[in-house]
């Protein structure tokens, strides 16, 4: 086996994108383009990884930062694919091996392909391999061009005759290539062309003038190595994927009541007898346990839920963890840094920030608990507030287990209610209170006997 060294193309404006954001950091279920090629590259288990990177370079590597095998050279100026390539050769000339060349615009294509490339490229013993795909809509793509059903060259659309336009086969974009003749190669390409760039498909033309073997493989479904260059192509490669993990979580026994309209990101996991209802997204970690009901309007992100989880309609979970057995929403709100423990409620119009709610405990109407511990099987009454931010910092409310907080309760933080205490309706709590104790922190009522008839009667007489 010789070393293989893959080099992934990321460098381009991507002009036709019309962002803000460099074109490989747009995301397709959950996963940036750049980052779904690096997945598939680290399944060859390549000798080394090189991202060129220009526009947008920091935000690119910054994107990667997890990825400590891959490497990172600039592109200070986007002369075209063939000069990207060209950035490599202080890391890459004089080694031996085969370059894999990817596109970070490419993000379906799978390693299974990939493989099938090599295993080609090395019989063939040729200094290039292409893969090439047979569209119906070529426009767009470098067309491949044939003499004798072998390649000679390959023509940018741009630069095609009207002949070359209506060849169906097209370059993929991606290629494996020998390295001992490939920076000489490279150093031929020109750019006379209607673009002015160095194009990296010349390649092919120089090496067959020198009678070096080029070889082409063909991928069966053209669909994997559709390019990203629109917005409507993003849409269209998102719609694609999103199909595909439907299928999949259908076929490990989650229901999906409406597939058409479930929106699940790449990595997420469901177990088994799960019922999704209509329009519901799941996003980035998020992983959901078995027999969940997930009701319509539902947005969880990077979030752990339980088995046998109900969460209705309306209710937004970020990066918490919900315990078997527990009742969310509707319109429940659960922000970041909160645990919901087993067979806890929280119920419609409750806000949760970095609290945790104990096994049993029940928050079921309108309340925000920010910055809370509350204790197994704590009730929580409807309307309830933790006052956590005194206008410069935030304090912890903690409430033991067994407590009864009653409605309309303003519990100023920091502040404690201890194990099985009790907070009459309506109180402001700015003290704590000890367990068992009752606290009332409200003003008296008064009853005046026969006020309103005596208001009566002073009104008569004015
Ligand atoms: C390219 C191919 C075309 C092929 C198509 C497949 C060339 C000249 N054309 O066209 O034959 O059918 O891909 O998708 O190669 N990049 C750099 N630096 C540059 C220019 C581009 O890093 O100076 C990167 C881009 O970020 C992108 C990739 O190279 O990830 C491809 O560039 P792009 O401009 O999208 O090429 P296409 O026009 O799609
Ligand atoms: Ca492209």
């Amino acid at each position: 086996m010789t070393d293989i060294h893959v080099v992934i193309l990321g460098a381009g404006k991507g002009t036709r994108m019309k962002s803000a954001l460099p074109k490989v950091l747009h995301k397709i279920g959950g996963i940036t383009l750049i980052e779904r090629v690096v997945r598939t590259a680290s399944g060859l288990e390549p000798a080394s990884i090189t991202i060129v990177v220009g526009h947008g370079a920091d935000q690119v590597r910054d994107s990667l930062s997890r990825q400590d095998s891959v490497r990172f050279v600039a592109q200070e100026r986007q002369l075209g694919t063939g000069h990207a390539l060209l950035q490599t050769r202080s890391i890459l000339e004089g080694k031996a091996g085969t370059v894999v060349l990817l596109s970070g615009d490419v993000p379906l294509l799978r390693v299974e392909s990939l493989q099938a490339l090599l295993a080609a490229h090395n019989t063939a013993g040729a200094a290039a391999t292409v893969i090439t795909a047979n569209m119906a809509r070529p426009f767009g793509y470098g067309r491949i061009v044939r003499t004798n059903g072998r390649l000679t060259k390959i023509v940018e659309e741009r630069d095609a005759t009207p002949a070359q336009k209506a060849l169906t086969e097209i370059n993929s974009g991606i290629y494996a290539f020998e390295l001992a003749p490939l920076f000489p190669a490279l150093d031929s390409i020109g750019k006379a062309n209607k673009q002015g760039e160095y194009y990296l498909p010349d390649l092919v033309a120089i090496h067959r003038k020198q009678s070096r073997v080029v070889e082409t493989w063909t991928v069966e479904s053209a669909g994997e190595i559709r390019g990203i260059n629109s917005r409507t192509e993003l849409a269209e490669v998102t719609s694609m994927v999103r199909q595909q993990k439907n299928e999949e979580l259908m076929a490990a026994g989650v229901t999906l009541i409406d597939p058409a309209t479930t929106y699940v990101d790449a990595d997420v996991v469901v177990g088994p007898d799960t019922v999704i209802y209509p329009c519901v997204y799941l996003e980035g970690s998020t992983k959901i346990g078995a027999a969940c009901e997930i009701h319509s309007g539902t947005r969880l992100v990077n979030s752990t839920i339980g088995d046998r989880v109900c969460i209705r309609n309306h209710t937004v979970v970020t990066d918490s963890t919900v315990e078997s057995g527990a009742f969310l929403g509707p319109f429940a709100h659960v922000r970041p840094g909160s645990q919901v423990g087993e067979d806890a409620h929280v119920g419609n119009f409750v806000e949760l920030k970095k609290t945790s709610m104990g096994n049993g405990a029940k928050a079921n109407h309108l309340a925000y608990l920010g910055d809370a511990t509350i204790g197994e099987k704590t009730n929580v009454g409807a309307g309830t507030i933790t006052c956590n931010y005194d206008g410069e910092k935030k304090h912890r409310t903690v409430i033991g287990a067994n407590v009864f907080v009653g409605s309309n309760s303003t519990l100023v933080a920091p502040v404690t209610l201890a194990d099985g205490s009790y907070i009459a309706a309506g109180s402001a709590v700015t003290a704590d209170v000890p367990a068992g104790a009752l606290a009332i922190g409200r003003a008296r009522q008064e009853n005046k006997d026969g006020w309103v008839k005596k208001r009566k009667e002073t009104k008569a007489t004015n």
